[in-house]
């Protein structure tokens, strides 16, 4: 009978002992005989097998590390003003739908079209939505190893994403265009969903504000904080609403880390980001709200007592989070409420048997991966359409 080991687990929302389980290298005073590359690539094997890749996520190695990560950093600088149109009239064009196929698709669009596509062409929409709903499955699969379908079984996905972003063998781990895709899909489809539903649908009375602040920042993707111009506090409003948005419901929830230690113990080490950014002791009686407006005198210090971490912290800090990330999800938005904010929209539950009501919701949204497939967004007057 093979026994198998109990792995120990330790989980925190303490800020600084979540900044030193992201840095992999020292846990309650034991230095971890791990490095930190290992620390970071092991508990992330079982994307390996399941989506062919060979990125900063799996590699124990420092030069493959840092070789993916300057690639990314210059795949992270586009046009903003282009970015921006382009998100318009995609978002336009996408047919009112369940609402995550409508995000997932539209991310995704923009997310290839950023990265490979700079000319921003139309792209197959079977492929795209195959894409997106394969990742997600794939993803929740791979949880449990014995869930994972080899990558090289799956022809389908190669096809589509062949077609997608033509020169980039899937079957090549390190020129799989899944490497890029996966870290800004993955993340930025469920923020934009969520912060969607926030800005569109709770009811909040800031509505109508949080709506225009966010088409005026449609409308000027390149501005910075520290410039300072006419619109400058409307466009201060649209990045606090991200940054609300990206602390009630970080995308990358928990992050994990693998020590061992001299004594021959082991330990996977989680910082809970989540639970870090709903603490009440840090954030107020109303940390589980979203409130946009608690960022606002915020400008020069927009980490209170380093307890915001989205994009986690050094060395393994994202490359989105100065800049691209923030901003793209903004534009992301900004071109959903654009797109949507009309009165003739309204948001429904359907139930199997195709019955519907409106959506309601209550407390804080649910932040699993196949949450919210029963939303439909919908015209109120077909006759419009
Ligand atoms: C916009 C929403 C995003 C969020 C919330 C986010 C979050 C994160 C987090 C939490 C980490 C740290 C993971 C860890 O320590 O194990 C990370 C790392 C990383 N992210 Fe992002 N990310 C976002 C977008 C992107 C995008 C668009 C890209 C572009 C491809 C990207 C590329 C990366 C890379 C390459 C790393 C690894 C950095 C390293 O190992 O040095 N992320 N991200």
């Amino acid at each position: 009978m093979i026994l198998q080991r109990r792995q120990t687990i330790h989980t925190t929302k303490n800020p600084s002992e979540c900044a030193q389980i992201i840095s992999g290298s020292i846990l309650k005073g034991d230095t971890n005989l791990l490095s930190k590359y290992e620390a970071r690539a092991q508990p992330n094997q079982r994307l390996r097998p399941a989506f062919g890749i060979d990125n900063a996520f799996t590699t124990d190695h420092s030069e493959r590390h840092k070789e993916y990560r300057n690639k990314v950093g210059t795949m992270l600088r586009p046009d903003w003003n282009m970015v921006a149109s382009a998100a318009k009239r995609l978002a336009k064009n996408e047919c009112p739908k369940n609402l995550v196929n409508l995000v997932q698709s539209f991310v995704l669009k923009m997310t290839i079209n950023v990265l490979f596509r700079h000319d921003f062409p139309s792209l197959d929409d079977e492929s795209i939505s195959l894409v997106a709903s394969e990742i997600n499955d794939i993803w929740i699969g791979s949880k449990l190893p014995r869930h994972i379908v080899p990558w090289s079984k799956q022809d389908r996905l190669h096809d589509a994403l062949r077609l997608l972003v033509p020169n980039r063998d899937p079957l090549d781990p390190q020129r799989n265009a899944m490497n890029f895709i996966l870290p800004a899909f993955e993340t930025m489809w469920r923020i934009v969903l969520r912060c969607f539903i926030e800005v569109r649908y709770r009811g909040a009375e800031e509505t109508e504000e949080w709506i225009a602040a966010l088409k005026l920042f449609l409308e000027n993707p390149t501005v910075r904080l520290e410039d300072s111009h006419e619109g400058a506090s409307e466009i201060e409003k649209a990045i606090s609403i991200v940054r609300e948005a990206l602390r009630l419901y970080p995308p990358t929830r928990h992050i994990h880390r693998h020590f061992r230690f001299a004594s021959g113990s082991s330990i996977l080490a989680i910082a809970d980001i989540e639970g870090l950014h709903r603490d009440t002791a840090i954030w107020g009686f109303d940390a589980d709200c979203f409130r946009p407006s608690r960022w606002a005198n915020m400008r020069h210090e927009p980490e209170p007592f380093n307890a915001w971490m989205p994009f986690g912290s050094s060395p393994f800090l994202c490359p989105a989070k100065p800049d691209f990330g923030p901003r793209m999800i903004g534009i992301l938005v900004a071109a959903l409420v654009d797109a949507f904010s009309d009165v003739r929209y309204e948001l429904n539950v359907r139930d199997p048997r195709g019955q519907k009501e409106s959506a309601k919701f209550y407390g804080l949204l649910r932040s699993d991966r196949d949450s919210y497939k029963e939303l439909f967004l919908e015209k109120v007057d077909r006759r419009c359409r």
